[in-house]
């Protein structure tokens, strides 16, 4: 019988990771889920229990100690990480000035030194065994600069460019990597990053399920960057061919608080 791969999914409890969990649920492989709120993530685990063998590590992925400590989970457990899918993020919304700092450097450290630091520690291991697969999810938001989500969409840009580098890199290691880059997406992301549902980016919304389908499809066709949906495909485009100066003021009118007074 045909060994069961297992894939570590960070930020599994709800939204786009849970449904990427149980996608990969569905699709043979075993799971080791990891989220901050413990309750939350038991509630995934139960929920994707029926489908395949979970293992859940909550902890808060901001503290670095817990990136170290995750990784001894692993080890102690003897668990063997074929597929690692690097999804857990938040954004925050508002004028630079006013949003809070310490919100933006804990962001920083969950969207860009996490995914960095475990990474690095998974992938020195499947360099060793010659094979494995890596899904960085990024952002539409990554194409162009974001007014009232400065950091955010930087910390997306982030990841695209680590993300790709890294698929030409570890290729001849024959690890693959994959940047999944979802347009607005229906997840509690929406109601956690400051009410930025209230601007006309957030109008159009894809379903979690879509985004972690077309996720998966992507790592098994072995694609370095799917962009989910095809009006998102073309706004991701255009950038490459207007100005930053344009591709930022069009990014802010689309990041700009309807005012249903004037509008
Ligand atoms: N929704 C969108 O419009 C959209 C669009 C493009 C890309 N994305 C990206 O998609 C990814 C998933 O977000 P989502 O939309 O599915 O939102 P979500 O439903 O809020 O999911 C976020 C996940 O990350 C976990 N998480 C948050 N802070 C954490 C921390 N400090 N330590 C460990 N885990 C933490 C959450 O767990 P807890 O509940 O325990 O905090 C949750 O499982 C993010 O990287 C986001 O940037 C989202």
């Amino acid at each position: 019988m045909k060994k069961k791969k297992t894939v570590l999914i960070t930020g599994a409890s709800s939204g786009i990771g849970f449904f990427l969990a149980k996608e990969f649920a569905m699709n043979y492989y075993d799971l080791v889920i990891v989220s901050k709120d413990k309750e939350n993530l038991k509630n995934a685990k139960d929920s994707l229990s029926k489908l395949a063998n979970v293992e859940m590590f909550a902890r808060d992925l901001t503290i670095k100690e817990n990136i170290d400590n995750l990784y001894k989970f692993i080890k102690l457990k003897k668990i063997d990480i074929d597929v690692l899918v690097n999804n857990a993020g938040f954004g925050t919304y508002g004028p630079f000035n006013e949003t809070s700092l310490e919100k933006e450097l804990d962001m920083i450290q969950l969207n860009i030194s996490a995914i960095v630091h475990l990474t690095k520690l998974i992938t020195n291991d499947m360099i060793i065994k010659g094979n494995g697969k890596i899904l960085n999810v990024s952002s539409t938001a990554a194409f162009q600069p974001g007014p009232n989500m400065a950091v955010y969409f930087a910390t997306k840009s982030f990841i695209l460019s680590f993300s790709s580098a890294l698929t030409v890199e570890l290729k001849p290691h024959n690890i693959q990597v994959t940047a999944l880059c979802p347009g607005p997406t229906k997840t509690n992301f929406i109601l956690k990053s400051e009410h930025c549902g209230e601007t006309r980016i957030f109008k159009n919304l894809l379903s979690p399920q879509r985004v972690a389908k077309e996720g998966f499809e992507a790592l098994e066709n072995n694609e370095m960057v799917h962009v989910v949906g095809s009006k998102n495909k073309l706004l991701s485009i255009l950038p490459k061919f207007s100005p930053i100066k344009m591709s930022t003021k069009i990014s802010n009118y689309y990041l700009t608080k309807i005012d249903h007074k004037n509008s």
